[in-house]
């Protein structure tokens, strides 16, 4: 038996806690049914944690989280808390943790079941087989940059700024893990960036060619202006195999990508650290979609999210490939059942439940492991 992984679930707000519920089943299921075994704990994150402490991480939660081999969160913020000043908004628990534990690379996947081809609003031509993967920097540019804030000037006229601010240390981590990733896949990356316009872009493309030519030479790397990566996005999204771009252009070509695999609701998120001596990354796993106060509560979220967000705990921080890929099968067997939670629904398909899914991802799981 290998010795307890000890597992964060931070469920946070809206229809995360349901989603993690169904997480908490899978990860009871991998216990009973194979070596890999858990340690579960389980905190507030966002507006949880602001309720019951007023601020959205509290200082227990993040040693918690630093001492944990992954972290699963749910979903942040919602309607009630969208008027507290920024500083202890739901979003900054989430960015906070980002920061701390220095998870420098978001790996966000975007594919295409081909049970869903028909949810997407792009053509079915254009995604089927669609299978890309967003590296998007998560610690660096626009997000934390200093100076920032809003200030008042002499004349009573006021000035928003942010600062977009990249080292080159900052760029050839990520980079790094893009190319090793590709290596993995299809073997090609994209680079993307502004260095039509931004000095930071500049630097950005000439430190990822550096690094390519040192070290990564057999992997075909080609650059993109960020406007053009969102158009092509849409245009021809298969010329694609490995993305790498900055934080504030990766949050916007990620919910592109996402969508056109038609729910936000089945992509799942990995933000990575950089590996200790012992090769252990501080990990925090993440469904890409966000807390839907307007579903929440109702049984009626769709938990693939988090249960694919759980499958790439186990291949990224636990190397347990094989349980990964019998999770990813499961959730693949549902839909070619026909099950389907109301975000993808489509004519001919039967409408479940958010634990109904649960209850048929376990079976599925059963069935497979046999
Ligand atoms: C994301 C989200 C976050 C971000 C928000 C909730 C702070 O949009 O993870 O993509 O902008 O990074
Ligand atoms: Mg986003």
């Amino acid at each position: 038996m290998a010795s307890n992984r000890k597992l964060l679930l931070l469920p946070g707000d809206g229809i995360g806690p349901e989603c993690l519920g169904q997480v908490r089943r899978a990860a009871e299921w991998f216990d009973r049914r194979r070596v890999t075994s858990f340690e579960l704990e389980e905190d507030l994150v966002g507006g949880a944690a602001l309720d019951a402490h007023g601020v959205p991480l509290a200082e227990a939660t993040l040693e918690t989280a630093m001492a944990a081999d992954a972290v699963l969160l749910g979903a942040v913020g919602g309607p009630k808390w969208d008027d507290l000043p920024f500083e202890i908004k739901p979003e900054r628990g989430l960015l906070r943790l980002r920061k701390e534990m220095e998870l420098f690379a978001n790996l966000r996947p975007a594919l295409c079941f081909d049970a869903l081809v028909a949810a997407s609003t792009l053509k079915p031509e254009v995604v089927s087989g669609l299978d890309i993967m967003i590296v998007r920097e998560l610690t660096g540019g626009v997000y934390f940059g200093e100076p920032r804030g809003i200030e008042t000037l002499p004349d009573g006229t006021r000035r928003g700024v942010n600062t977009q601010v990249y080292t080159s240390p900052e760029i050839e981590r990520v980079a790094r893990v893009a190319f090793e990733l590709a290596q993995r896949r299809g073997n090609k990356v994209c680079s993307v960036e502004k260095a039509n316009v931004m000095e930071s872009g500049v630097l950005w493309r000439e430190e990822v060619q550096k690094l390519h030519d040192a070290a990564y030479p057999d992997v075909a790397l080609s650059h993109m202006y960020a406007d053009n990566c969102a158009m092509q996005l849409v245009r021809a999204p298969k010329q694609f195999d490995v993305i790498v771009t900055d934080n504030l252009f990766g949050d916007m070509l990620s919910d592109a990508a996402a969508m056109l695999t038609g729910s936000l609701g089945m992509l799942p998120s990995a933000s990575l650290g950089a590996a200790d001596a012992t090769g252990r990354r501080k990990a925090l796993y993440e469904p890409v979609h966000g807390s839907a106060p307007d579903i929440a509560g109702g049984d009626k979220a769709n938990p693939l999210a988090s249960l694919l967000s759980f499958s790439m705990m186990l291949r990224y921080s636990f190397d347990e490939g094989e349980g990964a890929d019998l999770l990813d099968r499961a959730v693949e067997t549902v839909l070619n059942d026909g099950l389907r939670t109301a975000d993808i629904m489509q004519d001919g398909m039967t409408e479940v439940s958010t634990s109904a899914m649960g209850d048929a991802v376990l079976a599925a799981l059963d069935k497979l492991a046999g």
